[in-house]
């Protein structure tokens, strides 16, 4: 079978490889540290009818409707159309969804007229939360206990002086309490498999400290998570969303991002990407021990009945290498030393996420998260020092990276 994965981060770097198992796989566009990187546009790629499979990585080509396009030129695609893709492109028609099909999430409202806006917040108790209603890069979510810093947020986000014409719009809701998890669920448009559940580590210091981030870090398994949690997420959640996007002729073939907060009244949904989680994927991904590229064709095909549920073992660990600056301003084309020790430690795989290359062919960092390290083993504590002895092999200037990740509270 013939893959292509369409990305350049670390997702699509561990897509690459898990793939590659079964499947020959090229990426597009790719990175210098991902086997297989093509510039070849996917259009051009599967113009001569030998493509098998396209894997779509990243949300906004999604929502750029690349997933019709090719479906339209008969290409199996895994990943959601447009309009599936409005899951994750419109926080307000996520909630929409969400509140049709049942589910249990936080209460919220949206808003376009700032003092309606500001006159729901006056209402709650806080903490706050206040999302930009479109795409956003991760950076559109205030989570505050000042209600001033609150309706400040709906001013500029509202008055278009942030985030454009994405943040014309406004969902503010109530805040929940308790473990975020992510739920990766692989969707053929009426059933679901839900992955082991994984956790990211979305502050960039160390004890959830400073700005948020696109993930510093994360694990699978979870220990704490409640027997039988997938399941009652793929019952609960997942079939309820599909039967609903069904109603509106959406035929969902892809993956649902599901984030969860595990509050003392059960799971609530937080919200859903339609894509794979980077990198919380990443730890899940690379413990799978059945095949990758037979459970994305069967759910591009709108039949996983035909392929036996998912296999996974051991433990994950992955800590995000960021450059320096990040995640305000990343310094980038600093030379990164110590990737051929670290990829050579017992356990370890070096997944490339910001990374480009010289001339010369030497490797550099090309962005904010610049390398993924994750360690595998037996157990966590296995999985976190496999993880944390490759990292010490790597360098360049300004490097930094959590220290706790996967630690158990202190
Ligand atoms: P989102 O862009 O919706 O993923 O939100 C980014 C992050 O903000 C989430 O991963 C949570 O950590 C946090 N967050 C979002 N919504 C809520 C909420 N209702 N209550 C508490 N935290 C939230
Ligand atoms: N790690 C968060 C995300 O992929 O959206």
């Amino acid at each position: 079978m013939k893959v292509v994965v369409v990305g350049s981060g670390g997702r699509e770097h561990a897509l690459a490889l898990v793939l590659g198992r079964t499947a020959e796989v090229v990426v597009t566009p790719g990175n210098p540290l991902i086997p297989g990187s093509v510039p070849t546009k996917v259009e051009d790629l599967v113009a001569d009818g030998s493509v098998d499979l396209v894997v779509v990585g990243p949300e906004q080509p999604l929502v750029a409707g690349v997933a019709d396009r090719l479906r339209k030129q008969g290409v199996r695609v895994f990943g959601p159309g447009a309009e599936g893709a409005r899951l994750e492109g419109s926080k307000a028609y996520m909630k929409m969804i969400a509140e049709e099909a049942g589910l249990a999430t936080a209460a919220w409202e949206a808003f376009t007229d700032v003092d309606d806006a500001v006159r729901y917040l006056n209402g709650m108790d806080g903490p706050y939360v206040v999302k930009t209603d479109g795409l956003a890069a991760g950076k559109g979510v205030l989570v505050t206990d000042s209600l001033i810093d609150a309706v400040n947020d709906v001013r500029s986000k509202l008055g278009g002086t942030a985030f454009g014409e994405s943040g014309r719009r406004v969902v503010i809701e109530e805040a929940l309490v308790g473990p975020e998890v992510s739920v990766f669920a692989v969707c053929d448009g009426t059933r679901t498999v839900c992955l082991p559940a994984s956790q990211d580590f979305k502050r960039v210091g160390d004890g959830d400290a400073g700005p948020n981030t696109g993930g510093m870090g994360a694990w699978s398994p979870l220990p704490f998570i409640p027997e039988g949690f997938e399941e009652q997420v793929a019952r609960d959640f997942i079939e309820p969303t599909l039967a609903e996007l069904r109603q509106r002729g959406i035929d969902y073939r892809g993956v649902l991002y599901a984030g969860f907060i595990l509050t003392a009244d059960g799971p609530k949904l937080l919200e859903y990407n339609v894509r794979f989680g980077d990198p919380d994927s990443q730890v899940v991904l690379l413990r799978m021990t059945s095949d990758l590229t037979e459970l994305l064709a069967a759910a591009a095909d709108g039949d996983l009945t035909r392929v036996p549920a998912p296999t996974f073992a051991d433990a994950s660990v992955l800590v995000v290498a960021a450059s320096e600056g990040y995640p305000v301003v990343p310094r980038t084309g600093d030379a990164i030393e110590g990737l051929d020790a670290a990829a050579a430690c017992e356990g370890a795989t070096v997944l490339g996420a910001g990374v480009g290359a010289r001339p010369d062919g030497t490797l550099t960092t090309a962005g904010g998260r610049v390398l993924n390290v994750i360690g595998t083993g037996a157990t966590t504590d296995e999985a976190r020092t496999r993880a944390y002895d490759a990292l010490g092999c790597i360098s360049w200037p300004g490097e930094h990276h959590r220290t706790d990740i996967a630690l158990p509270p202190a």
